[in-house]
């Protein structure tokens, strides 16, 4: 794995790879036995958008293996004032060891790999979010000791989230049923990728999507970007909601997540969320150690195979 653009280009293998490294940091930094893999790496963090997990996990993680993090908001970075994406990725190769970027479009990030010299990742565009849906496979293989074979129910947007969900549910065998309003599906290339699957099922019908789900997932109804769409979007996504009656048609002991932040009321009663807050957090807490295990990965040549 030379960048993690999108989960989109991952294979199973490297998927269980990650996981099973994150289980281990996760134990690791449990028994006060954290080991500084990327001791004097540099990670540089280009936010377009704002954040708070995805900075702070990125950061404190970075800390934890012995590495520094560098926090670089575009606005003040010469990117705000028009300096090509391109031009940016050649100077902080020569800087740094590692890219992490929240932006729009994925075109940038994908164009931020191909011009630096060092790994890039995505910590978020209006494509996907890799890194959040790689803490969630964690956390559900966590709650359920396997992957495979389990049902997750997602409601709301078609948004980043769907995409990356619907991408990491079915290169893991899990089936993934998706509950949207008309005209807010997933992107047409996961629609058109996931369709021949017979693990796929995309809806208007909440309660088709989350009949005995293992899983049921939901995000905000207007993602960031999308914020002048928030009275339209409030109408368009009224009963896209995880709430007591659909929680009761998934299966008895399913777990609820949310990538964060939550609406409460809107895509998640505040009964629920606070009834699943243990999962929810939990998930929360698995982004520091889903993103050790890439940040080691992708600089794993200059540390040696751990
Ligand atoms: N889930 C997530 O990425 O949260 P932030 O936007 O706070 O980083
Ligand atoms: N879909 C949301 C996810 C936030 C983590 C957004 O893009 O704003």
């Amino acid at each position: 794995m030379k960048h993690l653009l999108k989960l989109m280009d991952l294979g199973k293998e490297e998927i269980t790879k990650i996981l099973n490294l994150a289980d281990q940091l996760k134990y690791e930094r449990k028994n006060n036995l954290n080991k500084k893999y990327l001791e004097g790496k540099k990670l540089g963090m280009i936010f377009e958008k704002s954040s708070t997990r995805t900075r702070v996990s990125f950061e404190a993680g970075m800390y934890e293996l012995g590495g520094h993090a560098l926090f670089l908001s575009s606005n003040d970075l010469q990117i705000g004032r028009g300096e090509p994406i391109q031009d940016t990725a050649r100077v902080l190769s020569r800087y740094l060891d590692c890219i992490m970027i929240r932006t729009f479009a994925q075109e940038e990030v994908e164009k931020l790999a191909k011009y630096a010299t060092i790994p890039v990742i995505n910590g978020l565009t209006d494509f996907e979010h890799p890194c959040q849906v790689l803490a969630d496979l964690m956390t559900i293989r966590e709650y359920k000791g396997t992957l495979a074979g389990l049902k997750m129910c997602y409601i709301g947007d078609g948004n980043n989230m769907a995409n990356s969900l619907i991408a990491g549910a079915l290169k893991t065998g899990m089936r993934i049923s998706v509950a949207c309003p008309e005209g807010y599906e997933p992107h047409n290339t996961v629609m058109q990728w996931a369709a021949p699957n017979p693990d796929f099922l995309c809806t208007t019908d909440v309660f088709e999507a989350a009949k005995d789900a293992d899983v049921l997932y939901t995000d905000v109804w207007a993602s960031m970007g999308h914020e002048k769409e928030v009275q339209i979007r409030t109408e368009a996504f009224k009963g896209y909601q995880i709430n007591r009656k659909v929680t009761a048609s998934a299966k008895p002991d399913a777990i609820v997540l949310h990538c964060l932040p939550a609406h409460r009321e809107q895509e998640i009663t505040e009964e629920v969320f606070e009834q699943h807050a243990k999962e929810i957090f939990e998930q929360a807490e698995n982004r520091i150690h889903a993103q050790k295990a890439i940040m080691v990965l992708l600089m794993k040549d200059a540390i040696g195979s751990c």
